[in-house]
């Protein structure tokens, strides 16, 4: 019998620095169809981790579960962040406690500039990062902040659905596939930045096809295949370990 070696519980699983973040025993569905089968892991505060997997592994249902958007239905587990239980949380509330999530689609709100996609996230607090300080991270956006937010580029647009997410005062940044359809050094330009924001002490977790750049990135990885956790460790186990890479992200 082929028995495949499991890297579920890495070595790193256990790690001895406090979760931040904790997902136990998750399980999510939209209607009857059961996504999320069960997964458990944990992010430490300050790190980037990156939540890897085929399509349809169930990357994004993660994500929308954590934000506790309408769907998918959570029905078993708890997600705890800082104390704090998400899962008895609205989207709303998980937004108040720290939670942004930047969803594939960018979300930027037609007929509003790029400033005016900021301010809106400030309509409310807890207030995060200034505009000022937004457009220095993103001097693309200062030059464009009269600019109808809908007509940048997609690079510029994934920059401003960051921005928009730091204009709040967060605790975890969720991006689901921030490099899609963008040039290489366009994604430089992004990876730099998550490399600032993570220096000022914010928490990511980074969903991406690009499995490699995001594992330069990140500190740990988390890989899931039909819903469960296959490999949970340092990034860099993953990068050496092309058994796993070739198995669970075809790289
Ligand atoms: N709104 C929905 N209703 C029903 N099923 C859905 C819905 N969204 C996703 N699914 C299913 O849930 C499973 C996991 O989807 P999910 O979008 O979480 O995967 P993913 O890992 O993000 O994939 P990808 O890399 O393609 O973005 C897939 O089988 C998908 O078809
Ligand atoms: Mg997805």
């Amino acid at each position: 019998m082929n028995v495949k070696p499991d890297f579920s519980k890495g070595k790193n699983f256990a790690e001895t620095a406090p979760a931040f973040l904790s997902i136990w025993e998750l399980q999510s569905y939209y209607g009857e169809s059961y996504i999320v089968q069960g997964i458990s892991f944990n992010v430490h505060e300050g790190e980037i981790l990156a939540l890897l997997g085929r399509n349809g592994a169930g990357k994004t249902t993660t994500l929308r579960s954590i934000a506790r958007m309408d769907d998918p239905q959570v029905n078993h587990g708890e997600i705890w962040l800082d104390h704090q239980p998400l899962h008895t949380m609205s989207s709303w509330q998980a937004s108040q406690a720290g939670i942004a999530l930047v969803p594939e689609d960018r979300c930027i709100i037609p007929g509003l500039t790029v400033e005016e996609n900021i301010e809106l996230a400030q309509i409310a607090p807890p207030i995060g990062w200034s505009i000022e300080r937004i457009y220095e991270l993103f001097p693309r956006l200062g030059e464009r902040r009269k600019q109808e937010g809908v007509t940048l580029s997609g690079g510029e647009q994934q920059m401003l659905a960051i921005g928009r997410a730091l204009a709040r005062d967060i605790k975890v940044l969720l991006l689901d596939e921030p490099y899609e359809g963008l040039a290489p050094v366009i994604v430089d330009e992004i990876e730099k930045t998550l490399r600032i924001i993570k220096e000022q002490g914010i928490t990511t977790v980074i969903v991406e096809q690009n499995a490699v750049r995001a594992l330069e990135l990140a500190d740990r990885a988390v890989i899931l295949d039909t819903g469960g956790i296959v490999f949970d460790g340092a990034a860099s186990e993953v990068l050496d370990n092309a058994e796993l890479r070739e198995e669970y992200l075809a790289i």
